[in-house]
Formats: C-alpha cells, sequence, structure tokens
C-alpha cells in the first residue's frame, strides 16, 4: 500500500538545512584544533577524522529529530531510509584534508531532495564566515545577500577550479589532462573543497569548475547554490551532475569547457 504526503514546504526544508549546517559548522570548527587522522577510507590518502563522524552524527540526529520520516545519505553514516519522500544529503565536512591541516576552506553541506531532485541547501564554511542557502526556484543567498554568479568570460580567460580523487592512477589521468586544460585557460586552483569552490564560483572566487569522481554529497548543496546563482551545473552530454564528471560554469563557459574536457577524456580513468 503507497502512503501519500503533502510536499513539505522548502523554505522550511531550507531553514532546517541552515539552522543544522551553522550548528554543525561551530561544532566542527571547535574541534578544528589539534585533530587527527582516526581512519582512512577508499585510499590511504582518503581520510576521516573523529570530528567528520562527530559532526555527522550530530547532523542525522538533529535533521531526524526535526523530521523523523525522512531519509539521509551521509558521507560517513551511507544510506538510511524513510518514508516521506524527502532525502538529505549530507557531506559533515567537505574538505577533510584542508581541515586537517588547520586550513580555512572546508564546509559542512546539507541538501533536500524531494523525490530525488534537490529542492533546498545550505553550506557553512565556518573559515570564511560563509554561510550560503538556496530553494529550488528561489535563488541563492551569502549571508542573506541574493547571490548573482558573475557573467561569464571566454574560455581562455577563465579561472578554472578542479580537484583531484583519491586513487592514485586516476589522479595521475587527472593531471595528463589538467597539463592539457591549462594551455587553454588563465589558470587553474585546487581549493581543496568542492563545496568551497562550487559556491565560490557563484561570488566570483573563480568562472569555472570540473571535476572526476565526485559523489553526490559532494555536489548537491553546493551545485543548488550555484545554479541558482546563474551558473550551470552539469554532468558528461549535457546531463545532470554524476560520478563521472561534474562541470559547472555559465552556460557559454560550460560549453566551451566540456568541448575541451571530454575530448581529454576528462570523464574517464583514461
Ligand atoms: C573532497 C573534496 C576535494 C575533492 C575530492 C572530494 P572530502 O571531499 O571536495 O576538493 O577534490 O574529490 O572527495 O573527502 O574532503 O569530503
Amino acid at each position: 500500500m503507497s502512503t501519500t504526503h503533502a510536499a513539505p514546504d522548502r523554505e522550511n526544508l531550507r531553514d532546517l538545512a541552515v539552522s543544522v549546517a551553522a550548528e554543525a559548522g561551530e561544532l566542527a570548527a571547535r574541534g578544528q584544533a589539534g585533530i587527527t587522522v582516526l581512519d582512512t577510507k577508499s585510499s590511504p590518502t582518503d581520510v576521516v577524522t573523529e570530528m567528520d563522524r562527530a559532526t555527522e552524527d550530530l547532523v542525522r540526529s538533529r535533521l531526524l529529530a526535526a523530521r523523523p520520516d525522512d531519509a539521509i545519505l551521509g558521507e560517513e553514516g551511507g544510506d538510511e531510509g524513510g518514508t516521506s519522500g524527502v532525502r538529505w544529503v549530507v557531506d559533515p565536512i567537505d574538505g577533510t584534508v584542508n581541515y586537517l591541516y588547520g586550513q580555512p576552506d572546508w564546509a559542512v553541506s546539507i541538501a533536500a531532495e524531494i523525490d530525488g531532485v534537490v529542492v533546498a541547501a545550505a553550506v557553512n564554511v565556518p573559515g570564511r564566515g560563509e554561510a550560503y542557502e538556496a530553494v529550488l526556484g528561489g535563488g541563492a543567498r551569502l549571508n542573506g545577500r541574493v547571490l548573482e554568479a558573475p557573467p561569464a568570460v571566454p574560455l581562455e580567460q577563465a579561472l578554472v577550479a578542479t580537484g583531484f580523487g583519491y586513487f592514485p592512477e586516476r589522479r595521475v589521468h587527472q593531471a595528463r589532462v589538467l597539463s592539457e586544460v591549462i594551455a587553454h585557460i588563465r589558470d587553474i586552483r585546487r581549493g581543496g573543497s568542492a563545496a568551497v569552490d562550487l559556491t565560490g564560483l557563484a561570488v566570483g572566487r573563480a568562472n569555472a569548475y570540473y571535476e572526476r569522481g565526485l559523489h553526490a554529497w559532494d555536489w548537491s548543496a553546493p551545485g543548488l547554490v550555484a545554479s541558482e546563482a546563474g551558473l550551470r551545473v552539469g554532468g558528461p552530454g549535457g546531463g545532470p551532475p554524476s560520478e563521472d564528471l561534474v562541470i559547472a560554469a555559465r552556460p557559454e563557459l560550460h560549453d566551451a569547457l566540456e568541448a575541451l574536457l571530454r575530448p581529454l577524456g576528462a570523464d574517464t580513468d583514461g
């Protein structure tokens, strides 16, 4: 027997995401000094700290206390089913290596999906004092100020952010792709947090971003912030963002960057 639910209000989901991300950001920021590696995941360079786990536990408990029937997908704790049609997608600390080294560019990301579509988002970047929020169709904000990404620039004038996966073979191929890309753009940036890279496009810290091997928790919340600020956030061949490739930029630049990346095999492992 199927159960129907009234669609939850997107703004309410956003408000919950914003307040939980702020609390989680404070918790993680307090724990950053003196943090050490607790464990490794997909490869010896893919680290997890005790604060990744403690922060995700806090986020899960706050979300489920407010909305007990929702599902949650979290980077550290995996998938937990629900019955409401809402699923939260959580990265407790995106940029764990930056976090470990005392750098400021890491973020708590919380997105809400309704029936698989991301409708609300919060990205909290404590090291920069930045709280981003977005609602599908309702715009994006940074610390309460409406965001509109700067206009596109030609590919040769674009500052392009990117990142590397944790598997050595993948990284070597990504570096090969980058060694070709760099001849066609202004310069590259490797910031160390996909969430900070994607939200940073909305405030003009770079013109474009691409990366292979991200997961839904890396792109869901910051991707909505970026797209609500006027950027196109997509995957290969005009599809949605995927683990194969995420590209984000103003549409004209997105097309030009994708036309450069695909023949180089940026959406493959070489
Ligand atoms: C990582 C960061 C990094 C990106 C990696 C991600 P994590 O997330 O976003 O910038 O290059 O692909 O896995 O592991 O710190 O949550």
